[in-house]
């Protein structure tokens, strides 16, 4: 059952020994986020097995690595999307991207890469909304500078290899009016200021910038956001892929949406990219050396991992006798989230993980290392190869006539 009012989903209440919302994630005293606990307060479902084969059979071919692996683990009516979907229903696709910074890091490229599997896998439509107004109301950004990110951070999303034909790109600086407005304003008065609080945690020495902006993160979850896209389809289902920080304001969406006469967007949910130094907060764009960005060097990839929390032994007698502790090895963390080989990793964690193996933590930081260049330098590429003229293709506001096919 979903959660019903009042809301008790703050995570972040002083008893609390972890802190997760949109803008901030903290497990206390350097312990791991438990995401079942998340799953709990916040009322969502774990996306299980028979979910992910359901997807296999739908779109014809494997699940993504990141379904495969839990790095997506939780939904809201993802189960319903694909009776819809069975039944010859379409949906779009919604997701965004807050500009709060000119380098992405590995843990943002992971809903790009996975929206687009979903893009491709189900032939439907995608907007991505930038979030740049959110970002010069929560950070010291001028409203220039984070209008000049969200083109740059939107070069990073289009090199994920998005369609153009079925992509519509979006900063909210320029498409906030008409049908949009008229959205978030409907938004906006079913939402009290005691149910914000509850949600977001808000207090009276916030700005009301802040109290308005869940209204513009929600609009897009209804189809006639885009009268440019979808006209005349209202009762298109929306689903939204995006880390399960993001969570509360479609929880408040989803709340609203029957009021309005809308459906309610399904979610599917990933868990954190975990920071260098270990299990307990994700990467953050703030510290360097917490994350692997898209901008480092091949060196700079060997020099991090290399200094990367390991749960391995240091000398090759114990590591051989005991084996590693997987669940604290940050270098088997990244290669079980970007191996694409199941049965590759399937090996490393007996030979590294198990008692009486024959891999070294420095086996296993080399193989990470190469997969990561490898991504970072091909992310490098297509990067370079987005050319202004893409940018505005993908920003024009007009309609995807092949979006479906
Ligand atoms: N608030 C998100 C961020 O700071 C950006 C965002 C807007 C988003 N709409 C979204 C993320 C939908 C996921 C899905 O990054």
């Amino acid at each position: 059952m979903e959660q019903s009012l009042p809301y008790d989903n703050r995570i972040d209440s002083e008893s609390s020994d972890q802190v997760v919302n949109p803008w901030e994630v903290s497990a206390k005293d350097g312990g791991k986020i438990d995401y079942d606990k998340l799953i709990d307060k916040f009322g969502c479902k774990r996306l299980d097995e028979s979910l992910i084969d359901r997807v296999e059979r739908l779109t014809g071919r494997q699940p993504h690595k990141f379904l495969r692996r839990g790095v997506f683990f939780a939904h809201r009516d993802f189960n319903e999307i694909l009776d819809a979907y069975e039944s010859g229903e379409r949906f779009y696709l919604y997701t965004g991207r807050g500009p709060s910074s000119e380098a992405l890091h590995l843990g943002h490229l992971i809903p790009f890469m996975f929206t687009k599997y979903l893009q491709e896998a189900f032939k439907v439509p995608l907007v991505i909304q930038l979030t740049d107004d959110e970002k010069f109301m929560w950070k010291n950004l001028t409203v220039e500078e984070s209008e000049r990110l969200a083109r740059e951070n939107a070069r990073d999303i289009i090199a994920c290899g998005f369609d153009v034909t079925k992509t519509f790109i979006f900063s909210d600086f320029d498409h906030v009016g008409g049908a949009f407005y008229k959205n978030m304003v409907k938004v906006s008065k079913c939402v009290t200021l005691n149910k914000a609080k509850g949600i977001f945690g808000f207090s009276g020495e916030d700005h009301i910038g802040k109290l308005s902006f869940p209204a513009v993160q929600a609009a897009p979850s209804f189809p006639s956001s885009f009268p440019h896209l979808f006209p005349g389809m209202d009762k298109l289902r929306c689903l939204i892929p995006c880390a399960i920080d993001q969570d509360p304001y479609f929880r408040m969406t989803r709340d609203v949406a029957p009021r309005l006469g809308y459906s309610k967007p399904a979610l599917i949910e990933s868990s954190f990219f975990p920071a260098l130094q270990g299990e307990n907060g994700k990467m953050s764009a703030s510290d360097p050396n917490s994350a692997i960005y898209v901008t480092d060097t091949a060196k700079d990839i060997k020099n991090k991992i290399n200094k990367a929390k390991s749960g391995g032994h240091q000398f090759s007698e114990d590591q051989h006798n005991l084996g590693a502790d997987l669940e604290k090895d940050i270098p088997f963390k990244y290669l079980s989230v970007f191996l694409e080989n199941d049965s590759e990793l399937e090996l490393v964690r007996k030979q590294y993980g198990e008692k009486k193996g024959n891999m070294q933590t420095g086996d296993v930081k080399k193989r990470v290392t190469e997969i990561l260049t490898e991504i970072v330098e091909r992310h490098r590429r297509a990067r370079a190869a987005v050319t202004d003229e893409m940018v505005e293709a993908f920003m024009a506001v007009r309609p995807l006539p092949s979006m479906f096919e």
